[in-house]
C-alpha cells in the first residue's frame, strides 16, 4: 500500500532523492548534465538526471551541541525555573521588529493560545484559507468557532484576498490569512478589509519566518502573529512555536492562558482564568537561539537559488512558479510551489509527472488536498458540542458557503518542493530545471508508456 503523505516523509524523500542515497551525504557542486536531457525518461529506465542527495536537514553545528548540553546540565529544563526561553523571546522579537514575542510549544498551540486571546469561541466565525497545514483550521474549531474558507488565488497559492468581503457576516469574528509557502499574503487588502469590519488579523506565520511585507516582517502586521518550529521548518527546534505581537494587553493573556491561567508567569498556584500549558522548554528555546544565528544567511541562499531556479521554469511551457504579490519585499522560500498544466506534457497526468521527477532525483509532491472537503470537517460538525452550539440550518447553510472551485483546481495542478532543496548549489537548481526540460521533451514516451 502507498505510503501516506507526511510531513516527515516528504522530508525524507527531500533529503534522500529517488536514487536512494544516504541522508547523511553532504551536498556538492554537481555540473548541469545536459547530455541526459533528451535520453530517455529515467521511469522509464533511462539515467536519471540527478543522483546526489539535496542538503539534508536539520543543520547543526558544535554550539547546538554545547547549548543542548549546557541545559542538560543546568538541570533547569522548564522555562519556569530557567532564562532560555526569555531570551529567545527577546531575540525572535527584536529581530521581527515586534514589542513583544511569547514562545509556545508548537504553532498550533501558538495559534489556538492566540485565539483564546481574541475572545474567540462558539458561534463565531473565522475566515480561513482553504490551501493551508490543517492546524489553521483545527484551532479554529477547538475553540468551537466555524472555519469558513475564502477561496485560493492560483497564481500566487494564497487566500484569494479580493473574496474575503463577500464571506464577512455579522458572525465573522477574525481573519487569518496563511503565508503560505513563505510568500506573504495580500497584507494591504486584508488588513484594509478587517480594519473597515474591525475585524482582527491573526497572521499564520508558521511558514514565513523572515517574510516581508513592504519590508516589514510578516506576523508584525495583524494583531498577533504566529509561527512554528516544528522541525520541516526554515527555523527549527523539532517542535515550537511563538505569537508576536505589539499589543500588550493580549500578550499579557496569551501569557497567562498558555500557563494554565497563572495570572503571571511565576504566580504559583494562583490561577484568574482558564488556560492550558503550552509552554516551551528550555531545550527548544536554547536550540533555537543558536540556530537563529544561521537564519538569515540560509534565507538568502533559499532565495538567490529560488529566483534563479523560476527564470528557468518560467521560460518552460505549462510551468507557473508560484507568483508574488507586489508588496513582498522577502520571501521566506518555506516550500518552492508551481502549477502544473499537462496539456504542455502530451497530457501527461501530474500523479505521473511528479513520478516522472522523482525517477530523475528531484524529490517532489503534490501539497495540499482540498481542506474545505476533507472529512474531518463534517465528523467535527456532527459531534455532540457541535451539535449543541449550531443548528442544522446553520451547518447547512455553512455548506452552501463553503465551496472553493478556484482551490480545487490548484490542488489538482500544485507541485511542490521543499526548502532544504534550496540550500545547496546552484547547479542543483540547474538540475531541477533541466529534469523538468528532460520530461516534457520525451512527454509522448511516458504518456504512451
Ligand atoms: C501554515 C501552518 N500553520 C500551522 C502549523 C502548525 O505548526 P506546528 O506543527 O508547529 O504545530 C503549520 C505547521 O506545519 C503550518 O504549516
Amino acid at each position: 500500500m502507498k505510503a501516506p503523505l507526511t510531513r516527515r516523509n516528504f522530508l525524507g524523500a527531500a533529503l534522500t532523492s529517488a536514487a536512494g542515497l544516504k541522508l547523511e551525504a553532504q551536498p556538492r557542486p554537481v555540473l548541469a548534465v545536459t547530455s541526459v536531457a533528451a535520453g530517455k525518461p529515467a521511469l522509464l529506465g533511462g539515467d536519471p538526471v540527478r543522483k546526489e542527495p539535496f542538503p539534508s536537514w536539520p543543520k547543526t553545528q558544535q554550539n547546538d551541541e554545547q547549548a543542548w548540553m549546557t541545559v542538560l546540565k543546568k538541570g533547569l529544563w522548564c522555562r519556569m525555573d530557567g532564562s532560555y526561553a526569555k531570551e529567545f523571546e527577546a531575540a525572535w522579537a527584536k529581530l521581527l521588529g515586534a514589542k513583544y514575542c511569547l514562545a509556545t510549544a508548537s504553532g498550533t498551540t501558538a495559534l489556538l493560545t492566540s485565539l483564546h486571546a481574541l475572545g474567540i469561541g462558539p458561534g463565531d466565525e473565522v475566515l480561513v484559507p482553504p490551501y493551508t497545514f490543517v492546524a489553521t483550521v483545527n484551532v479554529v474549531m477547538l475553540v468551537h468557532a466555524l472555519p469558513v474558507f475564502v477561496d485560493s488565488d492560483p497564481e500566487t497559492f494564497q487566500m484569494d484576498a479580493s473574496k474575503i468581503e463577500a464571506a464577512i457576516t455579522e458572525r465573522t469574528k477574525c481573519i487569518i490569512p496563511v503565508h503560505l509557502g513563505g510568500s506573504p499574503a495580500d497584507l494591504d487588502t486584508i488588513l484594509a478589509v478587517a480594519r473597515k469590519h474591525k475585524l482582527p488579523v491573526l497572521e499564520d506565520a508558521c511558514q514565513a519566518h523572515l517574510a516581508e511585507w513592504r519590508h516589514q516582517k510578516v506576523s508584525t502586521l495583524g494583531e498577533l502573529g504566529c509561527f512554528s518550529f516544528q522541525a520541516s521548518k526554515n527555523l527549527n527546534s523539532g517542535e515550537g512555536g511563538a505569537i508576536l505581537t505589539n499589543d500588550e494587553d493580549l500578550i499579557k493573556i496569551c501569557e497567562s492562558f498558555h500557563t494554565n491561567g497563572r495570572g503571571q508567569s511565576d504566580s504559583g498556584f494562583s490561577y484568574v482564568r482558564n488556560g492550558c500549558n503550552h509552554r516551551m522548554t528550555e531545550f527548544q528555546a536554547a536550540l533555537l537561539l543558536t540556530q537563529l544565528s544561521r537564519l538569515e544567511e540560509q534565507s538568502r541562499t533559499r532565495a538567490q537559488n529560488a529566483e534563479y531556479l523560476t527564470k528557468q521554469l518560467r521560460e518552460i511551457p505549462g510551468i507557473a512558479p508560484a507568483r508574488m504579490y507586489d508588496g513582498c519585499t522577502r520571501n521566506a522560500y518555506h516550500l518552492y510551489m508551481f502549477r502544473y498544466d499537462k496539456s504542455h506534457f502530451a497530457g501527461v497526468p501530474r500523479a505521473r509527472f511528479l513520478k516522472a521527477l522523482q525517477a530523475e532525483g528531484i524529490p517532489c509532491n503534490g501539497g495540499y488536498t482540498p481542506l474545505n472537503k476533507e472529512p474531518f470537517l463534517k465528523n467535527t460538525f456532527g459531534s455532540r458540542a457541535f451539535r449543541s452550539i449550531y443548528s442544522a440550518d446553520d451547518l447547512a447553510r455553512y455548506e452552501e458557503r463553503n465551496r472553493c472551485p478556484a482551490n480545487d483546481r490548484l490542488c489538482e495542478e500544485a507541485v511542490w518542493m521543499f526548502q532544504t532543496m534550496l540550500l545547496g548549489a546552484r547547479s542543483d537548481m540547474d538540475q531541477i530545471a533541466e529534469a523538468v526540460r528532460k520530461i516534457q521533451s520525451q512527454a509522448s514516451l511516458l504518456a504512451s508508456a
